[in-house]
């Protein structure tokens, strides 16, 4: 008899639900949103189809939808009136992300608030910190995130999540928080994040693209897997509550390594350019978008993330049981 081994016995249609292995939920989704202090209606960001910037006034609907969808989370990036070399609307106390925030939180008081605590949408050079020079100042920046994260968490924050990628920056934004009396807000770090032509369409959606240079000082080179699971132990031992890979897709095997070197929670963040690379063949007919979709976050989740930041989280949210 032969063959012995026959696979396909339990892919039969009515046996093979019973043996699946991965499954996506929708509490694991992420979902990031944009407010844009100078926007007085949506304002849909051309690269990346179905994503807005909003104004301040959409917040409550905004949180409303998401909440019908299904999602949890959701991870809050902000657009300025005015942008600076100090970055001092990221920290304001009536800044675009702290008023969204409690917004959000009087209207949804059960959706997470994930603040993303960076600089470079609020720097008149579009870099994520302090400048010394051309060179963003480490420990210069190191204090600008503090206050960042101080002020995201007295607006009503559940998490803040740091992702200019400085050295130190978990164990500065915790001892600020707990001083702060924020000793219970976790903080899920960027640990791994790489200097990826794919946040393209972000820096257009958030209008945080640099005057001048790259961010290849402070993110990380996409040629490397030892240094990759470096930064995020680093993280791990600095008091970061989760860990993060960003981009996704490309760096399966790196959320894979991640994700044996800790037993903290992983999350993932499939960015811009994924979103928009998806939808734009999509949009084409040259490949089937919402199977795509569910395709690459399982692909995600297999690999090992406990969390998915995606563009596509509310959609993908409206599919899942
Ligand atoms: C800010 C930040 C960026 C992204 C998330 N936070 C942009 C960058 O580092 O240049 C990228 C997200 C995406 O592309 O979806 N530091
Ligand atoms: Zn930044």
């Amino acid at each position: 008899m032969y063959p012995q081994i026959r696979m396909r016995r339990l892919r039969q249609n009515i046996l093979q639900p019973m043996f699946r292995e991965t499954r996506l939920a929708k509490d694991e989704l992420i979902m990031p949103l944009f407010f844009d202090e100078n926007a007085v209606k949506p304002v849909p960001i051309a690269s990346m189809p179905g994503q807005f910037r909003y104004p301040l006034s959409c917040a409550e609907e905004v949180a409303e939808e998401m909440k019908a969808a299904g999602i949890r989370a959701v991870l809050l990036f902000g657009i300025p009136k005015c942008k600076d070399t100090e970055a001092s609307g990221a920290f304001a106390e009536n800044g675009v992300v702290q008023e969204a925030t409690r917004r959000i939180k009087a209207a949804v008081p059960d959706l997470v608030i994930i603040a993303d605590t960076c600089a470079c949408e609020y720097t008149s050079h579009g870099h994520c910190g302090i400048l010394c020079g051309k060179e963003l100042d480490n420990d210069a920046s190191l204090l600008l995130m503090e206050k960042i994260a101080v002020s995201q968490a007295a607006a009503g924050a559940d998490m803040i999540a740091p992702s200019c990628m400085l050295d130190g920056q978990v164990l500065a934004i915790r001892e600020a928080l707990d001083e702060a009396g924020f000793s219970n807000t976790p903080i899920m770090s960027y640990s791994t994040k790489f200097a990826s032509a794919l946040y393209g369409p972000f820096r257009e959606a958030a209008d945080s693209g640099f005057s001048f240079g790259d961010r290849t000082s402070y993110q990380m080179s996409p040629a490397n897997r030892r240094e990759a699971i470096r930064e995020s132990y680093l993280d791990e031992v600095e008091g970061a509550d989760i860990l993060m890979v960003k981009p996704a897709g490309f760096y399966l095997d790196i959320l894979r390594d991640v994700r044996e070197s800790t037993d903290l929670p992983v999350a993932a963040y499939q960015v811009s350019g994924e979103y928009a690379m998806i939808k734009a063949a999509g949009q084409n007919g040259w490949i089937d978008e919402k199977k795509i979709m569910m395709e690459s976050l399982l692909a995600i989740k297999r690999a090992g993330a406990d969390l998915i930041i995606t563009y596509f989280a509310k959609e993908a949210a409206e599919m899942l049981p």
